[in-house]
């Protein structure tokens, strides 16, 4: 397995109190990993310090052997536009534009393909995430559930190496929750690797490998392998999450 992303020792204060302890991690290509932990033990920290969004105290990130904590913000953009996607717990998108036209405009920005196959790109991730309905829509007036999938139009425009979220899921009822983990079930299966923050046992199933921080540090991982769509063996993996959350004190 390839490398895809490797954390060593990554640290990060706020107002001299260590959030961050010394993170060490390593994300193979391909991979989905959940991050967990309770509220406060740093995981958006973790997740933006891994990111590029936030720079770190000390230690080392390295995304496509590339050392990102030296890079400008410039620099960090570039890699952002090209190689990342982010999706959060809410879309933000612009609410002057449509759904379509905040889905395709980081890919006008990013130039690397014309605005027409640009368009054709928007259009194909919409119909995949069943929101077609709503591209000429204005997005105050659409449900979260398809708000969030806009959001991961969005987020694949420019058909990123790795995919990070913060708590994807976490303003969505639970059938759209399992309707954007499917998604990005599928994402991360057509070779997109995936990074995401959850609470949710049922989300963290989804996942290849969970990680669970506290104060700051990892304190243990579960490997699961590869999410089948199969309900079966979904309550297996949910078990496994809980006994094994449940030994973390979660
Ligand atoms: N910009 C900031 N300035 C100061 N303190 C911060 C900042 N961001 C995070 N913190 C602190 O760092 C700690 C970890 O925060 P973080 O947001 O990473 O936790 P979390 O695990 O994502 O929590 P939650 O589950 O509630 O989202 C918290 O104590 C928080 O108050
Ligand atoms: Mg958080």
């Amino acid at each position: 397995m390839k490398t895809l992303l490797e954390v060593t020792g990554l640290a990060k204060d706020f107002d001299g109190t260590q959030v961050l302890k010394g993170v060490h991690l390593t994300v193979y290509e391909g991979e989905m990993v959940a991050i967990m932990g309770r509220s406060g033990s740093g995981k958006s920290t973790l997740l933006y310090g891994i990111s590029g969004m936030d720079k770190p105290t000390s230690g080392s990130v390295s995304l496509f052997d590339r050392e990102i904590t030296s890079l400008d913000d410039d620099q960090m953009s570039e890699l952002r536009l090209r190689h990342m996607g982010f999706v959060f717990q809410h879309a933000y998108l612009l609410h002057k534009l449509s759904v379509m036209d905040n889905i395709v405009l980081p890919g006008f920005k990013a130039g690397a393909l014309s605005r027409d196959d640009v368009n054709q790109r928007g259009k194909a991730l919409m119909e995949k995430t069943g929101i077609s309905s709503v591209a000429a829509h204005d997005p105050g007036k659409v449900s979260g559930g398809q708000l969030q999938r806009a959001a991961i139009c969005r987020a694949l425009i420019n058909d990123p190496d790795i995919l990070f979220a913060d708590e994807p899921t976490g303003a969505l009822n639970s059938r759209a929750t399992q309707e954007i983990m499917d998604i990005f079930n599928r994402i991360n299966r057509e070779g997109t690797t995936v990074v995401l923050v959850t609470h949710d046992a049922k989300v963290a199933a989804r996942a290849d490998r969970i990680i669970f921080l506290v104060d700051g540090l990892i304190q243990d991982e579960l490997a699961l392998g590869k999410h089948e769509a199969d309900e079966q063996a979904q309550a297996a993996r949910e078990k496994k999450i809980f006994e094994w959350l449940e030994h973390q004190g979660f």
